[in-house]
């Protein structure tokens, strides 16, 4: 069956009308950005940024619309700050950010899912999607059940570095199903968007999208969701940080002083809204030169440790800089599952123990059985 027009998804939308103005959501012009991708639509719902949360169920009553049509299996909406006169984004603060006291109450809006661990770093390129995605996939091969969630709706890698491809499927009516490569459950906006296409969203949307990854997908029981985030310490970061109940966030960093800078805001940030920082990795710690074996201490290895030790965190693990590691993530197939025998891969094996013994105890159960269901 084909997938309906942009026309046709009007019309059906002009069904649908705003709470208190009395009028369709086409008519006051609040839909934007329609994409449709074979059987899956996305678009926009321009809304008051102070209003975002009570249109929540106008947002939810736009998507089940247009899913229920034929030819539609999934279908996205995100919530964008309306535009002001003169066709500019409404000045102002996003809904949930800028006013943590005014934030609302953590919902459990992944029952199944039993711990949520961050994977940040205040700077980018330092190898935190590596990181994320050798951590998800050495809990896995550790007997967890494990997902992973690209927190990174701009420049989204998971689904290179997980070697997975497609769209997600949803069941008319339903959440979406994750993609799935070696046993870990997937979700990117990578997935449902072209690789290629400029991602141009503003805050809410972005805060949206990140709520509908966790919340409107199918994640099933899962002992961890790990959650690549962006780099920084923007919206991003503070809507996972303060929207969602983290377990508890890894931070990433590379030895050198100009990263360790970028990894303390981090950390600060995690601290500010109390999410437990499980601890510091150092990535691309020492270089072994794959001819002669030499250890170079290329970005003067070290820095990361005495950072955890200076802000009173744990450190976690050192990861070499070694190219069979670019390789084998750049290429989908992650080295603990490619070659998770090599050294470099017992390093990220061990590193994924340490977590899991952390967050097993955090969630103050045994690292393997969880007795006790914590619903987060
Ligand atoms: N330990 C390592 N050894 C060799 N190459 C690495 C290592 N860690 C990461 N890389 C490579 O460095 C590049 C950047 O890594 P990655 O994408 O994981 O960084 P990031 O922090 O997620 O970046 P961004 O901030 O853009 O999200 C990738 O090509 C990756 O393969
Ligand atoms: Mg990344």
């Amino acid at each position: 069956m084909t997938a309906p027009s942009q026309q046709e998804i009007l019309r059906r939308l002009e069904t649908i009308r705003h709470p208190e103005k009395g009028k369709s959501v086409v008519e006051l012009g609040m839909v934007s950005g329609i994409v449709i991708r074979g059987s899956n639509v996305g678009f926009a719902l321009e809304v008051d940024p102070d209003r975002a949360a009570e249109l929540e169920p106008l947002r939810r009553a736009c998507e089940e619309a247009v899913r229920a049509m034929p030819g539609v299996t999934s279908c996205t909406v995100v919530m964008t700050a309306e535009r002001a006169p003169g066709g500019r984004p409404a000045q102002g603060p996003p809904p949930s950010l800028g006013r943590p006291q005014q934030a609302e109450p953590a919902k459990p809006l992944v029952p199944g899912v039993r711990a949520i661990v961050a994977v940040a770093s205040g700077k980018g390129g330092v190898g935190k999607s590596t990181t994320a995605i050798n951590l998800a996939f050495g809990m896995a091969r550790l007997g967890w059940r494990v997902g992973i969630l690209d927190a990174d709706i701009y420049g989204p890698s998971i689904p290179r570095m997980a070697g997975a491809s497609g769209r997600p499927s949803a069941p008319r009516g339903g959440k979406l199903r994750p993609m799935e490569s070696f046993g870990v459950k997937c979700m990117s906006m990578g997935f449902l968007v072209d690789e290629d296409a400029p991602m141009i969203w503003r805050g809410p949307m972005v805060q949206s999208a990140l709520q509908q990854m966790l919340g409107d997908v199918d994640w099933g029981e899962l002992d961890t969701l790990v959650v690549d985030l962006p780099p920084g310490t923007g919206d991003a970061q503070l809507t996972m940080a303060q929207r969602v109940p983290l377990t508890g966030a890894v931070i990433v960093s590379t030895p050198q002083d100009i990263a360790l800078l970028d990894a303390r805001k981090a950390i600060n940030m995690f601290r500010k809204v109390d999410v437990p920082i499980l601890g510091v990795v150092e990535n691309m710690s020492y270089f072994c030169c794959p001819n002669c074996g030499h250890r170079s201490e290329i970005f003067a290895h070290g820095g990361a440790r005495d950072c955890a030790e200076k802000y009173g965190v744990d450190f976690l693990a050192e990861i070499p800089l070694d190219p069979v590691i670019r390789e084998t993530s750049d290429a989908g197939r992650p080295i603990v599952v490619s070659a998770p025998e090599s050294p470099q891969a017992q390093a990220y094996l061990q590193f994924a123990m340490t977590v899991r013994d952390k967050v097993g105890t955090l969630l103050g159960g045994e690292a393997r059985s969880f007795p006790r269901i914590v619903y987060l």
